[in-house]
């Protein structure tokens, strides 16, 4: 019998397109697709176990060691800033974090206040202006991020931008980009080491898979 390997996906869009991936290398990924209320799921046959969590806790569970690996966003991965090892990027869930407001209202207020930053990534936010010697105020907010400006809470944003539609409805704009982001499979660094065949033989399949 195989090692068990356990995976860990952060719930919605990204879970499904890795089961897209997983289920061409024959694992089977019919429990964690229709999970009901549990969040432990098997493929018995491939004894691979799937935890299914929130996003932004992937990188701690791989690097906790409770699962063998993850997938998850770039943008999670910069913001948690966990010694986890990167070994790809998928491709989907492809996205920009961006610096987004309404640039004529920053150039009439910035110079009198502190400039105001609302964002679900303040790590990012704070090295991202820390690198340029900018002193801003760090707004956390967990959702509707762009809210802010509208609102008049921040200055601008710092969030993902996948279509645009959601700045384009309240009339945001892009100032700056920081960086792309797209779902990555990350792993622990001890699982490298102690599941190394197992690991190793998930690792190439999904990069087979991916290179198709
Ligand atoms: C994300 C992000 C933006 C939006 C960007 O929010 O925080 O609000 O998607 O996507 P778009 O460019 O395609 O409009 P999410 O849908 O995760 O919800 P949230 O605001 O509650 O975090």
């Amino acid at each position: 019998m195989n090692e068990v390997l356990t995976l860990a996906l952060a719930k919605g869009r990204l879970a499904d397109k890795t089961f897209d991936l997983l289920e061409k290398m024959e694992i089977d990924c019919s429990a964690p697709r229709n999970p009901g209320r549990q969040l432990v799921l098997w493929d018995h046959k491939q004894n691979i176990r799937f935890i299914l969590v929130k996003p932004s806790d992937v990188p701690t569970y791989v690097d906790h060691g409770v699962a063998d690996l993850g997938v998850v966003g770039k943008d999670t991965l910069m913001e948690a800033g966990r010694p986890l090892y990167e070994v790809l990027d998928l491709g989907f869930g492809a996205c920009r974090l961006c610096i987004a407001g309404y640039p004529d209202k920053i150039r009439d207020t910035v110079s009198h206040a502190t400039f105001r930053v609302a964002t679900k990534y303040p790590n990012i936010a704070k090295s991202y202006y820390g690198e340029q010697g900018r002193t801003i105020e760090i707004i956390e907010l967990h959702g509707s991020v762009e809210l802010g400006p509208v609102i008049g809470l921040s200055d601008v944003i710092l969030d993902i931008v996948e279509s645009g539609s959601t700045l384009r409805a309240n009339g945001l704009e892009i100032m700056e980009e920081v960086c792309d982001s797209s779902a990555r499979l990350v792993c622990n660094r001890v699982s490298l080491k102690t599941k190394r065949e197992r690991v190793q033989w998930l690792i190439d399949g999904i990069s087979a898979q991916i290179m198709q």
